[in-house]
């Protein structure tokens, strides 16, 4: 099976409290090791950006699942490619919020400081993702050499 990767993103919906986050990361966590998937998922309050990758079956039946869940609306498929090698290998579902940090890397990709991920391209999508991932990545390192 081919491996695929999706990125969209998306609006809170009106219901959305957010305690939703800890109920949608338990089910991604558990869901995503069954099904083999792998990704990353930021959130600003706001807006959610979502990469999921896996085999192209697993991938496209999590979104149909994503798509029709009630705590998010206007989602919109941002980017969708075969990949040869998976870029999130180790999280079944890394969870990243906005912060200063996540703030700054915006501007690599869009035409001002805000994200408005419905205005950006699937490429500069997918490299706000990676500078995503690298944030994460640096954040877990320093977590676990404190602990
Ligand atoms: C923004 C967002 C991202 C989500 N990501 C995932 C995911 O990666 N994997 C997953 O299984 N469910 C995800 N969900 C939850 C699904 O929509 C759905 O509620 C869940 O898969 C149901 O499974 P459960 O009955 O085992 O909890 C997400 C929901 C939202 C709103």
């Amino acid at each position: 099976m081919h491996l695929t990767q999706l990125i969209y993103t998306s609006t809170i919906s009106d219901s959305f409290v957010v305690d939703d986050i800890h109920s949608i990361m338990e089910s991604a966590k558990r869901n995503n090791a069954e099904a083999g998937l792998t990704g990353l998922l930021y959130f600003n309050r706001q807006y959610f950006l979502q990469c999921l990758e896996g085999g192209r079956d697993q991938v496209n039946k999590a979104y149909n699942t994503i798509l029709s869940d009630s705590r998010h609306k206007d989602i919109v498929i941002l980017s969708y490619q075969e990949i040869s090698e998976r870029e999130f290998p180790s999280w079944q579902m890394g969870y990243l919020p906005e912060s200063d940090l996540t703030k700054s890397a915006y501007i690599h990709f869009t035409a001002n400081y805000t994200l408005d991920p419905y205005s950006i391209s699937g490429s500069s999508a997918h490299g706000l993702i990676l500078e995503l991932k690298g944030i994460l990545k640096q954040q877990k390192s320093v977590t676990s050499k404190a602990s």
